[in-house]
């Protein structure tokens, strides 16, 4: 139930951090789309763990394999089944964790709902369940590309204290992006957030963070009134992610302090269409795409897995020191901007297709 998303483009994500796989069954795929793995395992790429000072030190190559729905390189119209393997799991490291639900993770939520909880690692709370969206996310993302000439660009706009400063809309590019591996493309700000990662790692901490993303060359229309607004299909779709806390469309919690002579978005003529001479709508006007591009941000807590010993109790209720093992993400954020990304594809594609259903 819980681990399907979509409507006309319906995945259902499956696997633990350290069980035998992780993947996505996507069922509404438009057939004759051309598709290799290739195409899907760009974005897994940049989601994977492994390889530098920000992340995990959990090494996974997470090779993706198309195991159906596709032929001769093209969609078939069926379900599409996608699998990674996992490779590095060392469930042996979550040995006193077993018997301590971690502070503001999900052990303890879990076990109290299910009775049960997979051994190691998070099980299903881990950012691993990521995965089979990312792989899902990309084939959203080449039909919308394809289709519409959709683009979707995140980055990290902070890091604890530390702000990137506003970045250029119509512009900002993935190669931008990636060109630091903290994902910020104001290269200032980047170092800043870098060191400020770097310390909480050392000091057996973590650190939290914003992620912004822009969606560009959506058409007018794209959105159902009233419980399906675009909007609120993008909050749902991010605060759907792990360690999310906050999301926030366009002017965001700061309109709230301004008055409708300052926010109001002017219309002008634009290029065959009616535009808006600022944005600060985000790109949504009564829960419909204008044309405008669509930009939000999702705010990500600390991650909760820290070395540092924290006071707490065992599942019996003794007073207890926990000092986490395993290997862990010190910050989130860099690791969450393909994330971002896929999660408003899968909620593009689906209102997307919707759309056309009435065309
Ligand atoms: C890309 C990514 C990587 C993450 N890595 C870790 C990690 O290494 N350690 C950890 O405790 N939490 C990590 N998390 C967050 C947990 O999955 C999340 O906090 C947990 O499932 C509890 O859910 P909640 O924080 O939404 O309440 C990560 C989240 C994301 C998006």
């Amino acid at each position: 139930m819980s681990s399907s998303f979509g409507t006309l483009f319906k995945i259902a994500t499956f696997g633990e951090s350290h069980c035998a796989g992780v993947g996505v069954v996507i069922d509404g795929v438009p057939s004759r789309l051309p598709l290799c793995e290739a195409d899907i395992q760009v974005q897994l790429d940049r989601r994977r763990p492994g390889g530098n000072k920000l992340g995990t030190e959990r090494n996974e190559a997470d090779q993706v394999q198309i195991l159906s729905g596709v032929e001769n390189g093209l969609t078939l119209g069926s379900p599409i089944g996608l699998l990674v393997k996992n490779k590095d799991q060392r469930p042996g490291d979550y040995g006193s964790m077993n018997q301590v639900p971690r502070p503001s993770h999900a052990d303890y939520t879990y076990r109290a709902k299910y009775g049960i909880h997979a051994s190691s690692g998070g099980g299903r709370s881990s950012a691993r369940e990521t995965i089979g969206r990312v792989a899902a996310g990309a084939i959203a993302e080449k039909f919308l590309r394809e289709t519409y000439g959709i683009e979707i660009v995140a980055w990290v706009s902070s890091v604890g204290q530390y702000d990137a400063e506003a970045v250029d809309l119509e512009t900002i590019t993935r190669e931008q992006v990636d060109a630091a591996e903290v994902r910020c493309p104001d290269r200032a700000a980047a170092e800043k957030m870098t060191e400020e990662i770097v310390a909480a790692r050392a000091a057996k901490d973590s650190i939290g963070g914003v992620v912004s993303c822009v969606c560009r060359n959506l058409p007018a229309g794209l959105g159902e009134p009233a419980f399906d607004r675009l909007e609120a299909k993008l909050a749902h779709a991010m605060l759907s992610l792990p360690a999310t806390k906050g999301f926030e469309i366009g002017s965001g919690f700061a309109g709230a302090r301004m008055r409708g002579s300052v926010h109001n978005d002017p219309f002008v003529q634009k290029a065959g269409r009616l535009g808006t001479s600022s944005n600060r709508s985000g790109g949504v006007q009564g829960g419909i795409s204008n044309g405008e591009p669509v930009y939000f941000r999702v705010a990500f807590k600390p991650p909760a897995t820290i070395g540092q010993e924290q006071q707490t109790v065992d599942y019996q209720g003794n007073q207890t020191v926990l000092a986490a093992k395993g290997r862990h993400d010190p910050c989130v954020v860099p690791r969450a901007v393909p994330i971002v990304e896929t999660m408003a594809a899968l909620v593009l594609v689906d209102l997307a297709l919707i759309q056309k259903m009435r065309s």
